[in-house]
Formats: structure tokens, C-alpha cells, sequence
């Protein structure tokens, strides 16, 4: 990849802007950030995407008033993004609205374009309203949401907190979280700090009728 690539301006954007955050595990994640950023560059090969297509500039329109430098290097970085709906769920477990309506993009990881061994970082997209099922993994993970209002528990059947955006979430080793996505799209930091090789699982609960038929 050239040296034209917008990786790096991005990563350095996004180091600089968790900089400010006092969750758990934002440090770790940051660590990891500057220790992969100078790597080698590989150009990942990304097909177009419907999810992308449809949300991704909205959330970005959502989040320039707030968050201008951000909105920009998201832009920027765009084109060199390999998006992934992912399929290793079992869809009648976490719910076709859900198995439809995301993606992710890796950035650093074993397949991305920034090499690293058992970490993974990345931007991570859900339609508006879509609710992600309760879900653990044994990889800790940190969420730094860009768009927001979103509804998030840590708990089956547990009512929702509603979170604004900017706001980390830090999920310890096989903590269950949900994800109820608010009125606009959910355009979110992701990162596995480790236990990459470790799948997730979909933790059993009794509204998620309910949740995905409610409009936040
Ligand atoms: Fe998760």
C-alpha cells in the first residue's frame, strides 16, 4: 500500500481522541494502537456493502457537529475499509434484523490492514433500532460509540440504560451485554484486546420481542 494510505492520520486521530476517556481498558487499547500503527500496511480487499451504503454517512453527519477532525478522518479512511456482515452467528439465535442490519471493519488484526496477533480493532456499524441480542466472549472488549443515544444492558432481561455518545462501554471476559440501537445508526470504536480465537456466544433472555419492536 502506498504511502497515500489514511490509516495512520486515522489511528492517530482516534489515539488522540481516547486520550480523554477514564474507562478500564481504554489504556489497553490505546497501547495496542501504538503498538501496531508503524507496522506494515497491507491493502485489504472490500467489497461494497449494503449496511455501509445505506447508514454510513449519516452516522458521519451525526457525528461532524460534535465531532468534526473525527468525521473528516472516518470519511477519509473510508475507501480503504474492508466491511464484514458478519455470519458466524446462528440467525435464529441472534435474530435476522441483527444478521442483516451490521458490519465491521477490522484495522488492525491477523487479516486487516495493520497486522497484529490477538488483537483486533475496529469501526463497527448497526442500523437504527436494531437490537443485538445479550452476548458474551471471553476476549474483553471496549466500545467507544460515535453516534448515540443507544440502549445498552449488562444483564439478560436487565432494563435498558441509555447511553449517550462518547460514552465507553468496557466489557470484562464474558460479561453478557445487549445493544438496542437508537434513532440514528450506531458507528462505534470496537476492539478485542485479546482471546481473539474465542467465539461468541448468544446468551439466552425472554423480551427480545419486545426490545426489537420498540422505537427509542
Ligand atoms: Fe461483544
Amino acid at each position: 500500500m502506498g504511502r497515500d494510505t489514511a490509516i495512520p492520520a486515522f489511528l492517530d486521530e482516534i489515539d488522540n481522541y481516547l486520550a480523554g476517556f477514564p474507562e478500564p481498558g481504554v489504556a489497553l487499547v490505546q497501547a495496542g494502537i501504538e503498538k501496531y500503527l508503524h507496522g506494515d500496511l497491507h491493502a485489504v480487499a472490500g467489497e461494497d456493502n449494503a449496511v455501509v451504503s445505506a447508514w454510513f454517512q449519516r452516522a458521519l453527519d451525526v457525528i461532524a457537529p460534535s465531532a468534526p477532525l473525527l468525521a473528516t478522518s472516518l470519511a477519509r479512511v473510508l475507501p480503504e475499509l474492508a466491511w464484514i456482515t458478519y455470519d458466524g452467528y446462528d440467525e435464529s439465535e441472534i435474530g435476522a434484523d441483527f444478521a442483516r442490519n451490521h458490519a465491521y471493519a477490522s484495522i488492525i488484526g491477523d487479516t486487516s490492514p495493520l497486522y497484529a496477533q490477538d488483537f483486533d480493532f475496529g469501526l463497527f456499524l448497526i442500523a437504527p433500532q436494531v437490537l443485538y441480542r445479550d452476548h458474551c466472549h471471553a476476549a474483553p472488549e471496549l466500545y467507544v460509540p460515535l453516534t448515540g443515544p443507544h440502549g445498552w444492558r449488562f444483564e439478560p432481561n436487565a432494563p435498558l440504560s441509555i447511553k449517550p455518545a462518547h460514552e465507553a462501554i468496557w466489557n470484562e471476559p464474558g460479561q453478557s451485554h445487549l445493544t438496542k440501537v437508537g434513532p440514528e445508526p450506531f458507528l462505534s470504536l470496537y476492539c478485542w484486546t485479546s482471546d481473539n480465537d474465542k467465539p461468541a456466544a448468544v446468551v439466552p433472555a425472554t423480551d427480545w420481542d419486545e426490545l426489537e419492536t420498540l422505537r427509542l
